[in-house]
């Protein structure tokens, strides 16, 4: 097992022993940080009347982090599926009907265009009513629904903030647990939101979800070998969406290898070193970036019930 202790810039040490490693699972967060982080989340919780959990609508399960949920579970909570606009629309829509089956909140918004944001307040403020109305019921002057947004990285937490309030309020960028001094900002007259993101590293599960997180962007690029990630997308795609790289890649899908699938669209992209040899991280790394820009279309890559 490999122990990070920061999930941007993994020390000399834990890159070393990441060095030529193909394997999707055994990294874990140093369990102290993992303490800490989960400690500053609950105290600002204490002060919130709703929670905005973000996932990535692409992995709706996998961008979930366990570890929350007892904290989380102890108030409303409106699930943000963000950046629908990559993933498989229906499949959103199956999702959001899953989450409220669960007795959750559910939208889905695209953070970069600002769309959904306005379902999703009143979802948040749907989600806080009862509250307010207990409240008002034991004589406590009406005031804004209070509510903060927790995620793992790179799931758009800051973005979304950003477009919920209109105007750049929190830098993009990460820290587990919630910053010191956040402070409340208004998006409408009557919801405050904290202006820093309450973060939590993901949880490997299993190999699926490495592969998940990986493909995703939602883990940074320098834990796991690209090539690695590269081929688990192969292979998922040749599963699932075989056209997609018949099309794209203009191959033919004659081998069941994903290696040999991945030297013949780095063939065909022209990533070729002197002899003709394939240059394998370079085909890796295209492959991801259209993949996460949905060049090659919009996916889920989990069904709800299913993960
Ligand atoms: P975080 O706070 O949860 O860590 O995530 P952050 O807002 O920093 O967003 C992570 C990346 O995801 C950013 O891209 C951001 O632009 C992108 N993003 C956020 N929301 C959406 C969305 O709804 N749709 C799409 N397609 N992308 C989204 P980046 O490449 O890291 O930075 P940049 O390109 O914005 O500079």
């Amino acid at each position: 097992m490999i122990l990070m202790e920061d999930y941007n810039k993994p020390d000399k040490s834990t890159i070393n022993q990441l060095n030529n490693r193909s394997n999707l699972t055994s990294i874990q967060w140093y369990p102290g940080h993992m303490v800490k982080a989960k400690k500053q989340i609950k105290e600002k919780f204490s002060l919130v009347d709703v929670t905005i959990e973000v996932v990535d609508a692409r992995i709706p399960q996998s961008s979930r982090n366990p570890v929350l949920e007892p904290i989380l579970r102890e108030k409303p909570r409106v699930i943000a599926l963000n950046k629908r606009d990559l993933a498989h629309h229906e499949m959103t829509l199956k999702w959001i009907a899953y989450f409220k089956s669960q007795g959750l909140g559910a939208a889905a918004v695209d953070s970069s265009s600002k769309q959904g944001i306005k379902e999703l307040i009143n979802e948040v403020k749907g989600a806080a009513g009862p509250v307010m109305k207990a409240l008002e019921a034991k004589g406590r002057r009406r005031r804004a629904v209070r509510a903060m947004i927790v995620g793992i990285p790179n799931v758009g937490k800051s973005t979304l903030i950003n477009a919920m309030v209109n105007r750049t309020v929190a830098k993009t960028g990460n820290k587990p647990g919630v910053t010191k001094g956040t402070q409340w900002i208004r998006v409408v007259d009557d919801l405050e939101l904290l202006d820093t993101p309450g973060m939590l590293w993901p949880k490997f599960e299993n190999q699926q979800t490495g592969f998940k997180l990986a493909a995703t962007g939602a883990i940074s690029d320098l834990v796991f070998s690209l090539e690695d990630v590269a081929k688990h997308l192969v292979l998922y795609l040749k599963e699932n969406r075989p056209e997609v790289l018949e099309e794209r890649y203009k191959i033919e899908l004659v081998s069941s290898d994903p290696w040999v699938i991945m030297e013949e669209i780095g063939r065909k992209r022209g990533f070729l070193a002197s002899g003709g040899v394939v240059m394998m991280e370079q085909t890796a790394v295209m492959l991801l970036r259209e993949f996460r820009s949905g060049k090659l279309g919009r996916f889920t890559l989990e069904k709800p019930g299913s993960v």
